[in-house]
C-alpha cells in the first residue's frame, strides 16, 4: 500500500542541461519499494502544477530512494529547481513493479533513452539474489547514457549503443537485444513505445515491459491512465490502469498502440 511522505531532498545532480538527478530521504516510501515501482511527486507546494508527476524508483538504498529525470515541462522543471535541505511530498511506492522472485537466471535488462532509470535498483536486486545480469542501454549519443557505471559496479555486463555511434556500436537498444534475445531466460525494458512494440514482436523469452503512459491521480481513481489489454469476444476494447494494475506489464497483457 501506498504511503505519503514528505521527503527531505539530500542530493541533486545536474547530469546535462536537462537532465536531473536527485536522491532522498524517503523512509517509509523506500522500505517497502520494490524495483519497477514509482514515486507520485508534487513537484511544488503552490498546487500549479496541480497534479503530481511520476517518477521510476531509480536507485534504492535503505531509507533512501532516487529519481532520474528529464526536463520536458512545468512539474519538471520545477523538480530540476529543488535544493538539498528542502522537502518535497511523495505518494509510493506506487504500481506493480517488475518481477523479482527469479534466481539463478541469466536476465537482460533493455533500456532506451530514460527508460534506464528503473534500471539500477532492478539490476541491483536482481544480483543480490544470484542472477547475471546483462543491461542494454540505448541512447542518443554518449552524453545521454545514463547509469552505466552505477550498474557494472553492481555487478551487471553493461553494453551500450548508441544512434550515433559515439559510445558503444552504431545501433538501437532493439537491436542489440535482438542479437542477445536467445542468451537471456528472462527480459525487462523499459523505454519509448516504438522500442517496446519492436521488443515484444521480436521476444524469444518472457518479456515484461514498464510503460511510461501519461497518469493523473496515479491511485486507480481517474481511468485517466488506461491502456488497451485486449477485446472482449464482441470487439470492445479491454483496459487495464498504468497507475495500479502497472507500469509493468507481462508484455502478453498489453497492447501497444501508437499515441
Ligand atoms: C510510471 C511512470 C514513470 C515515469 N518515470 C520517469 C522517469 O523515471 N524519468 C523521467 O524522466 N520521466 C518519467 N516519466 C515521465 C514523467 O512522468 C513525465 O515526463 C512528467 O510527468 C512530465 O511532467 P511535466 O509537468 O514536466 O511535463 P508536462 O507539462 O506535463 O508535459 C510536457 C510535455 O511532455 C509530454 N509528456 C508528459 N508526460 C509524458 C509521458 N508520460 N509520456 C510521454 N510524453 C509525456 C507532454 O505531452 C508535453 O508535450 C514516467 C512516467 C510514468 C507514467
Ligand atoms: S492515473 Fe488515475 S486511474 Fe490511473
Amino acid at each position: 500500500m501506498w504511503k505519503q511522505e514528505n521527503a527531505e531532498v539530500l542530493e541533486v545532480k545536474r547530469l546535462l542541461d536537462d537532465v536531473f538527478w536527485i536522491k532522498f530521504k524517503a523512509a517509509r516510501i523506500a522500505q517497502d519499494a520494490a524495483p519497477g515501482q514509482f514515486v507520485h511527486v508534487l513537484c511544488s507546494d503552490h498546487y500549479s502544477p496541480f497534479l503530481r508527476r511520476p517518477f521510476s524508483i531509480n536507485r534504492l538504498d535503505k531509507d533512501e530512494l532516487s529519481v532520474l529525470f528529464k526536463v520536458v515541462g512545468e512539474g519538471t522543471r520545477l523538480l530540476s529547481r529543488v535544493t538539498p535541505g528542502q522537502t518535497l511530498n511523495l505518494l509510493g511506492p506506487a504500481g506493480r513493479g517488475f518481477p523479482v522472485n527469479v534466481s539463478g537466471a541469466h536476465v537482460l535488462l533493455v533500456a532506451g533513452g530514460m527508460g534506464v532509470a528503473p534500471m539500477p535498483a532492478l539490476a541491483h536486486r536482481l544480483l543480490a539474489q544470484g542472477n547475471r545480469v546483462t543491461a542494454i542501454i540505448g541512447a542518443r549519443n554518449a552524453r545521454y547514457v545514463f547509469e552505466a557505471e552505477y550498474m557494472a559496479q553492481c555487478g551487471a555486463e553493461v553494453l551500450v549503443c548508441t544512434d550515433d555511434g559515439s559510445a558503444g556500436p552504431r545501433l538501437t537498444a532493439t537491436s542489440m537485444y535482438r542479437e542477445l534475445r536467445d542468451k537471456g531466460d528472462v527480459a525487462y525494458a523499459c523505454g519509448p513505445l516504438a522500442m517496446l512494440q519492436e521488443m515484444k514482436q521480436c521476444a524469444a523469452t518472457p518479456l515484461w515491459i514498464s510503460l511510461e503512459t501519461r497518469i493523473g491521480c496515479g491511485t486507480g481513481l481517474c481511468l485517466g491512465c488506461a491502456q488497451p489489454s485486449g477485446y472482449t469476444e464482441d470487439g470492445q476494447v479491454v483496459y487495464r490502469k498504468v497507475c495500479i494494475d502497472g507500469p509493468v506489464f507481462h508484455a502478453s497483457e498489453v497492447v501497444l498502440l501508437e499515441d
